[in-house]
């Protein structure tokens, strides 16, 4: 295998190893997948500004993000089914996440379990809360984040229903899948994938099965996702739920400035400015060309993070000029994950880390703190737009 030296070599070895059905899990989008595509290449169009004979000694991504120390501001995103990219994957990307000085966030639609993750994470494990029917279910599950010391819950309020993708849908995504003739085929190709799967009992959504009532089958998951997440998730909801959570609360997929309004009302630590990687609202415009606007609203009251097309350190610092405090990274980490385990995510951030750090450096700074617009060439980034 040839050397490894970007992101996109992980997710090309990422394709070959893990099974179809994940692998296209991860790296689609809903519909015509045209929010999807933009949030990566409207990072392209912006240009940056290189300035030479800056002292560069002594140069430090380090940052915090809801108070808490990181060694970049960058997080690894919650991630639905990771235990599927690979054996054990939650707890090999925790454990990555752990050693790097970095959050990992573990999603309600995790395949390991609070407990599991727990006994490997660090500091900076978060979890992610997807708001279903059973409130009684969500109670506990808060209840189970708070026991295995979580240092934030990220609320997700854009998934109460589930935009279409097709590649699940034809694929007939299921966890663990379901051995059609067609499936076994493509899995008799991928044999350290299935080794890895043969020896692990972590197979199935550690969070779920065995905790709701009557929940075994989730073969469906749209269709069960459909049945159980609550379409009526409303802001009442995000109080009661930072009521019970009483920790850092962060909420997931705001777009919108009067969104952005309500988020900051909630009396929330952070927002993220997030479309769920294009997989909800095909059409919604790309985050980074949402954030400008989001965090001219959002004010000094709360953090303003960002997800989606960030596939470079370059994407980091580009954000961090437009005035995201913290980024995540979803697909780049799961590409490091499948292609190769927890030294792939560990490759993955240290890829991030190192574009980041000589992109600070080539724009004449030491330090993140000094980074703004200004590091960006005028008329190649978004601005605030006013609203009509
Ligand atoms: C949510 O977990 C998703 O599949 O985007």
């Amino acid at each position: 295998m040839s050397v490894i030296t970007n992101i996109e070599d992980l997710r090309v070895l990422a394709q070959r190893r893990v099974p179809r059905m994940f692998y296209d899990y991860a790296d689609s989008g809903s519909w015509t997948e045209s929010t999807y595509r933009a949030n990566s290449a409207d990072f392209q169009k912006i240009k940056l500004r290189q300035r030479v004979a800056v002292n560069m000694e002594n140069r430090s991504t380090a940052s915090t993000l809801v108070g808490q120390k990181v060694a970049m501001p960058v997080a690894l995103a919650p991630t639905g089914l990771t235990g599927m990219q690979h054996a054990d994957g939650e707890i090999l990307a925790a454990r990555a996440a752990k050693k790097f000085g970095v959050p990992f966030t573990l999603s309600t639609m995790s395949i390991c379990s609070i407990e599991d993750v727990a006994q490997h994470a660090g500091e900076g494990f978060w979890f992610q809360l997807y708001v279903m029917k059973d409130r009684g279910f969500i109670e506990r599950l808060i209840d189970r984040a708070k026991a295995a010391n979580c240092g934030a819950l990220v609320l997700t309020l854009d998934l109460q229903i589930l935009g279409q993708r097709h590649e699940d849908l034809k694929n007939g995504l299921s966890a663990p899948p379901k051995l059609t003739v067609a499936n076994m085929i493509n899995i008799a190709t991928k044999w350290r994938w299935a080794l890895g799967m043969a020896t692990t009992k972590r197979r199935q959504f550690g969070n779920i099965v065995g905790h709701v009532q009557g929940v075994s089958d989730m073969a469906n998951l749209a269709a069960w996702t459909a049945e159980q997440f609550d379409p009526a998730l409303n802001w009442n909801d995000v109080e009661w739920i930072k009521k019970r959570w009483g920790g850092k609360l962060i909420l997931k997929g705001i777009q919108d400035v009067e969104d952005a309004k309500l988020a900051v009302r909630s009396g929330a630590d952070a927002l993220i400015v997030s479309n769920h990687g294009g997989r909800q609202l095909d059409g919604a415009q790309s985050s980074i060309e949402a954030l400008p606007t989001i965090v001219e609203a959002a004010g000094r009251d709360i953090e303003v993070h960002m997800d989606g097309g960030i596939r470079s350190g370059q994407d980091v610092f580009k954000a961090r000029a437009l005035g995201a405090r913290g980024t995540y990274i979803g697909r780049a980490f799961l590409y490091g994950l499948g292609a190769m385990g927890e030294a792939g995510v560990t490759k993955c951030l240290e890829i991030i880390h190192k574009e980041l750090d000589l992109t600070m450096a080539f724009c004449g700074h030491t330090q993140l703190d000094a980074v703004d617009a200004r590091v960006l060439l005028p008329g190649t980034f978004p601005t605030p737009m006013r609203s009509v």
